[in-house]
């Protein structure tokens, strides 16, 4: 089975910091969202692996490439985000005549997708969707099912939605779903959208089946997202330490890098620190992922992700925050006391 994972777009949902990094690669417990999912399509048998990249390929290309993956992969160009069932149209020559794993690569999901490939090997259907619960079904893809299970219909982002069951970003397909896509037009919002091209497959009599979720599952399209889920990855950590601990005192599950050093402060996991970073008079608490470099001195962090090359100093307590990567957040000594920011577009501050 091959395998495609998503990773074009713009993620306007989540700039600032998306205008310097394509969101696919914001870090989950110091790790890219986008190398879950391709741990995930490995370990369900994909052997060659095409990832859908859009205006910023260089970035996901370099990153992908700086790890060794036990599968092929290439890189598909796609351009403008034109829809989820345009990629399939911009794949076709790497799909051929094989079955295939679609997955979109900002989703995550607990346990990886091994028993949904199962269902899908053993039932046979032309699609097999990912179905799960969920409290806001008019954000996302929803399936009204018959009373077997079956898939009925697919609305996308409904505003009266006919279920709570939201389509989870992975979907197992025949290459029929080829021809579906040809046969549909773009959406109200301008996009060939996957499920108009299921819903395709559905009306001209074929069968699609739903695999119900039945762990945790995230859509890691905004700010609050990247958290959850960096929350429940952070609930499932194993502690290791290959770093330094100095006059501190270190409780829980927590990751250490090479190279890192903690001294004179607390470390409350569950949380991770990546290689090379300092953390000198602070409190780092629960839930908090600290990349590569970072230097956090006098300051208090919870619940939070920060990225890599971030200098933090006397900050006072920072918590429920994303930030991004090589930012500078320290001390205001000076008089008139106020804040001083230097701020990229859409930000989000609250002091
Ligand atoms: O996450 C689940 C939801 O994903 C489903 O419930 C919806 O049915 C499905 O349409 C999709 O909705 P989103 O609005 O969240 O899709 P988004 O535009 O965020 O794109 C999902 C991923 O695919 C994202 O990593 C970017 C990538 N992508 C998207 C488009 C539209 C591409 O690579 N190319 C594209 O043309």
């Amino acid at each position: 089975m091959k395998a495609l994972i998503l990773s074009g777009g713009h993620g306007k949902r989540l700039r600032p910091i998306t205008h310097s990094q394509q969101k696919q690669l914001i870090p989950i417990a110091n790790k890219p969202v986008l190398f879950y999912a391709i741990e995930d399509v490995i370990e369900a048998g994909a052997e060659d692996i095409g990832i859908i990249v859009g205006p910023n390929k260089d970035q996901i290309i370099e990153t992908v490439g700086s790890r060794e993956w036990d599968a092929n992969i290439e890189f598909i160009f796609q351009g403008d985000p034109a829809g989820l069932a345009h990629t399939i149209l911009v794949a076709e020559d790497f799909l051929g005549d094989e079955e295939f794993i679609m997955y979109l690569g900002d989703n995550v999901i607990k346990g990886g997708i091994t028993r949904h490939s199962d269902a899908f090997r053993d039932l046979d259907p032309d699609s097999l969707v990912l179905l799960t619960e969920v409290e806001e079904p008019q954000r996302f893809g929803v399936a009204d099912l018959d009373e077997e299970g079956r898939v009925r219909k697919l609305v996308e982002k409904p505003k009266l939605p006919p279920s709570n069951y939201a389509l989870v970003g992975i979907y197992f397909f025949k290459p029929l779903i080829i021809e579906a896509c040809k046969n549909i037009g773009p959406s109200w919002r301008g996009e060939l959208e996957i499920t108009d091209a299921i819903q395709w497959l559905i009306d001209n009599g074929h069968r699609v089946e739903a695999s119900i979720v039945e762990g945790w599952w995230k859509d890691t399209g905004k700010a609050e997202d990247i958290l959850e889920a960096n929350r429940l990855i952070l609930d499932e950590i194993m502690p290791k330490n290959e770093g330094v601990v100095r006059d501190s005192k270190v409780f829980g599950r927590v990751i250490l890098g090479k190279g890192s050093i903690i001294e004179n402060s607390t470390v409350k996991g569950p949380c991770i620190l990546g290689d090379g970073c300092r953390i000198t008079r602070s409190y780092i608490g629960p839930y908090t992922s600290i990349n590569n470099n970072c230097d956090i001195e006098g300051t208090e962090i919870e619940d939070s992700v920060i990225l890599e090359e971030c200098s933090i100093s006397n900050a006072g307590r920072i918590m429920e925050s994303l930030i991004g990567k090589n930012v500078n957040i320290r001390e205001n000594g000076r008089r008139p006391l106020g804040h001083r920011l230097v701020v990229g577009d859409n930000s989000d501050i609250v002091l």
